[in-house]
């Protein structure tokens, strides 16, 4: 995949929340909402995972981005990288959030496919969590929640560039004959 969102992935650990910077995360159904993650298996995240069967994902802005790529770095088996965030739960009760992030997923998770060193976690969107001032109309606004973009192998964040048309439409203007 080329970009990647870039996220953090809430779980709890043995009561105790924990974020980990999240790359590798795609839609996986449209009704009911899934999503999917891959995840190392010997991550503080996975445990977190295993335990509850509950994780969020939140969107960070780019404003964030320090905080986010620590939350990369280390690992909550050592460091409480919770405290660098405003923590809030909702109706799961297991599946932390971050009350800074733009926009906040509670996923229930459904499927677990093992791979070779990863566990690609497949969860049901419960909840979504925003503010107004993210929204244009009734619709969240790329430009106002301004996420990061991660490139791979060369490891680098991007913001997200200019508006380019109309998805489903724009096609149309090609005339075949
Ligand atoms: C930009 C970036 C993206 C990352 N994406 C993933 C990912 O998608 N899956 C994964 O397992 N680890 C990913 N990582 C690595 C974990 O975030 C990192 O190992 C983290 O320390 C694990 O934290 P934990 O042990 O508290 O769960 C990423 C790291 C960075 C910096």
């Amino acid at each position: 995949m080329y970009p990647m969102p870039v996220t953090l992935l809430g779980t709890l650990v043995d009561g105790k929340p924990d974020f980990m910077t999240l790359g590798w995360i795609t839609r996986v159904n449209a009704n009911p909402p899934t999503i999917g993650c891959g995840v190392g298996r010997h991550h503080h995240s996975a445990v977190g995972i295993e335990q509850n069967k509950t994780f969020s994902i939140n969107v960070p802005s780019a404003e964030m981005l320090q905080k986010t790529d620590y939350c990369g770095l280390v690992s909550g088996k050592s460091v409480d990288k919770a405290v660098l965030f405003d923590v809030f739960y909702g109706e799961l009760e297991t599946a932390p959030m971050i009350t800074e992030c733009p926009l906040s997923l509670e996923c229930r998770l459904e499927t677990t496919i093992e791979n070779a060193t990863n566990n690609f976690y497949i969860g049901e969107i419960i909840a979504s969590y925003s503010e107004e001032r993210y929204l244009s109309g009734d619709l969240l606004d790329i430009k106002k929640i301004n996420p990061l973009l991660l490139t791979m192998p060369d490891n680098r964040y991007w913001t997200v560039g200019e508006y380019a048309g109309e998805a489903w439409s724009i096609g149309k203007t090609l005339k075949m004959k």
